[in-house]
């Protein structure tokens, strides 16, 4: 069996080595002042630890990594009908793209692209204002880590609402094609205020487990139907990081999503619920050191959707 912990110390250290680290996300102004020299990783493990490295405790903004959570959310809500009004299909483009949305008559690909997710925030609003919504994710996201001290940063939600053009593009182009019930200004709100929730990565890691253990909370209480866990893995997996996606299992080969904060929350069913963050993103908007870190982590562990758990794993 790897031990855990020296594994954990060694990523920490080469990921400290690497001079390439990419560009942090500047399209968001707050997210501009980020210093890109940070690394924090976190594995919380299906047998109740919990081991961490790096600036893991560093709070960051999870950005689109809460669209795992909003999902989570709207499906219980709604359940399957959300299909009607989202795909489940990797989209071959950026995360922001307009492109499909004119062929596909404003039926985004997946939950995971802003437009997707801008649906899923329809989806949470329900009627409500957004302080409602945003309310009860945050309640959940607290409830998942069973930390109450976990917020929004304004100043990120109020930086994206100001400069969130394209945002405000998908969302328009989806009201006029019928997929948005509510203002697109009262959605916006919603979506900008999940993405500026900020945890650090002992947080994300510990709010990730549900989806390690089939869909229960450690506590013993249930989040999620088995079947629910392992579809939202599913897409996790082919459309957590947009254009990349495909990349991202060849080299790492969990379920992974996401966020321009430089975040990564990773999947390891049955075994680890993992968080990394390095603020610097690589040309699809993702994490470069993160991903890096999570390549290493599941060649040395040999954890892998696509292979047995090893002996005394
Ligand atoms: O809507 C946006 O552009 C951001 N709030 C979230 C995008 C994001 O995190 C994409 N992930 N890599």
């Amino acid at each position: 069996m790897v031990d855990l912990a020296a594994l954990i110390a060694d990523i920490a250290v080469a990921m400290a080595a690497q001079e390439e680290r990419g560009q942090v996300a500047s399209y968001i102004p707050e997210l501009a002042k980020i210093d890109p020299a940070h690394f924090g990783i976190a594995i919380a493990t299906a047998d109740g630890r919990l081991l961490a490295g790096g600036d893991a405790d560093t709070a960051f903004s999870i950005q689109s990594i809460s669209k795992v959570f909003a999902l989570t959310l709207a499906l219980g809500k709604v359940g399957d009908q959300l299909w009607d009004r989202v795909g489940r299909e990797p989209s071959g483009n950026a995360f922001n793209s307009i492109v499909q949305l004119e062929q596909e008559h404003g039926i985004p690909r997946n939950p995971f692209i802003n437009a997707g997710a801008i649906v899923v925030s329809d989806v949470n609003l329900g009627g409500h204002q957004p302080r409602v919504a945003i309310g009860e994710m945050l309640r959940f996201v607290r409830y998942l880590t069973g930390d109450d001290s976990i917020a929004i940063n304004e100043d990120v939600a109020a930086s994206e609402t100001g400069t969130g053009f394209r945002n405000m593009a998908l969302a328009n182009y989806m009201r006029a094609f019928g997929n948005l019930r509510h203002p697109v200004d009262l959605v916006l709100g919603t979506y900008f205020h999940q993405c500026a929730i900020e945890m650090s990565c002992r947080q994300l890691a510990l709010a990730g487990r549900y989806l390690m253990l089939d869909g229960r909370h450690p506590d013993g209480g249930r989040v999620v139907s088995p079947g629910r866990a392992r579809r939202i893995n599913a897409l996790m997996l082919t459309c957590g990081h947009y254009d990349a996606s495909g990349d991202f299992a060849f080299r790492v080969g969990i379920p992974g999503k996401s966020g321009v904060g430089g975040g990564i929350l990773a999947i390891v069913p049955g075994r680890a619920s993992i968080a990394v963050w390095s603020p610097g993103l690589n040309d699809n908007g993702n994490s470069q050191l993160g991903t890096q870190a999570l390549e290493l982590l599941a060649r040395r562990t040999g954890w892998s959707v696509f292979s047995p758990p090893e002996e005394g794993d």
